[in-house]
């Protein structure tokens, strides 16, 4: 088992994309073939990552729990855990004081997607850097910077700051919803007081590892791109994107069953029993051809 600790943020109202959202949870809806919250959960796998937390609303958590269980389908340990109200990315290593225990933690929002040929090089500089002490925040260029967090340069190019929604713009390169945090980021959640938007702020842990120089900035570059599912366009756009890469590639992304057959967490046998399960829908027909290949 990995020594970095995993947990998927997976609550909010997802407003932003009502009445989509009225019925269910923002990271169970589709994204061409399969939950949204399959593709941040295969990021975590690809980081060799087996012991996940997932955290979510009251309404929401059983539904999780009910398409994952306790992971040990997909060889995964996961467990599950309420936010009671959206009271702020960072409130996520409160709520997981336990399960992280004393490993380092790392942390996707449910609804980031990320996509890239190598992406196990990139997230692997994460868990490269809590070995040697530092945390990992991953920028990405985007045309809208001004609704994420933004990375502030100084003129040497060193990140200066974080900026949660500014104003003004300040540079294009943003802080997706992917973090690698040493284990002390427990204590530093633990004495945050609540924003202006009465949150607790994930930018403001960001920000505390810089001021002690212990925040590293990965940048994505062109060998991973970060999906945007934030609007009915995004999230249209997403879906088309994995089907023509399907169509493309004949290969399933963020396909987790089929992960977890690669990595050895299950057996041929297992990996059948989960196809069978599904082999009234082209995913598990799917899963069934790749044990013939
Ligand atoms: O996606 C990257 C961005 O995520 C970062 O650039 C920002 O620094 C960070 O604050 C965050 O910004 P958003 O405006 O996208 O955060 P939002 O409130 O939409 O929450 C992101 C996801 O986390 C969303 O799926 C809901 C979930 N969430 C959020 C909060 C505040 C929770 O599950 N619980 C919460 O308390």
């Amino acid at each position: 088992m990995s020594l970095v600790k995993g947990i998927i943020l997976a609550g909010g109202y997802g407003s932003r994309l009502y009445p989509l959202t009225i019925g269910t949870s923002k990271q169970l809806l589709p994204v061409y073939d399969k939950p949204m919250i399959y593709y941040p959960l295969s990021t975590l796998m690809v980081a060799g990552i087996r012991d996940i937390l997932i955290i979510s609303t009251p309404e929401d958590l059983p539904k999780f729990k009910k398409l994952f269980g306790d992971g040990s389908k997909i060889g995964l340990n996961i467990s599950y855990k309420k936010q009671i109200k959206p009271s702020g990315i960072a409130e996520s290593f409160i709520i997981g004081k336990d399960f992280i225990g004393d490993s380092d933690v790392c942390l996707i929002l449910g609804d980031n997607i990320f996509y890239g040929d190598n992406i196990s090089e990139t997230l692997n500089k994460g868990i490269f850097n809590l070995k040697n002490g530092y945390s990992t925040i991953f920028g990405v260029k985007v045309d809208n910077p001004n609704e994420f967090g933004v990375v502030e340069f100084d003129s040497k190019n060193n990140i200066k700051k974080i900026i949660e929604k500014p104003r003004s713009y300040i540079s294009n390169i943003i802080v997706s919803g992917l973090y690698f945090y040493k284990n002390n980021v427990i204590n530093i959640a633990n004495n945050l007081t609540p924003s202006n938007r009465n949150e607790l702020e994930i930018t403001e842990i960001n920000n505390y590892y810089l001021s002690i120089k212990k925040l590293m900035l990965v940048e994505f570059g062109d060998t991973v791109s970060w999906i945007d599912t934030g609007t009915y366009a995004s999230m249209l756009k997403a879906s088309n994107f994995f089907q023509d890469l399907e169509l493309k590639t004949n290969k399933k992304y963020a396909c987790v069953e089929e992960i977890a057959f690669l990595l050895s967490y299950i057996n041929e046998n297992d990996f059948k029993k989960i196809g069978t399960s599904m082999k009234n829908s082209s995913y598990g027909q799917y899963l069934l051809k790749q044990l013939k290949n």
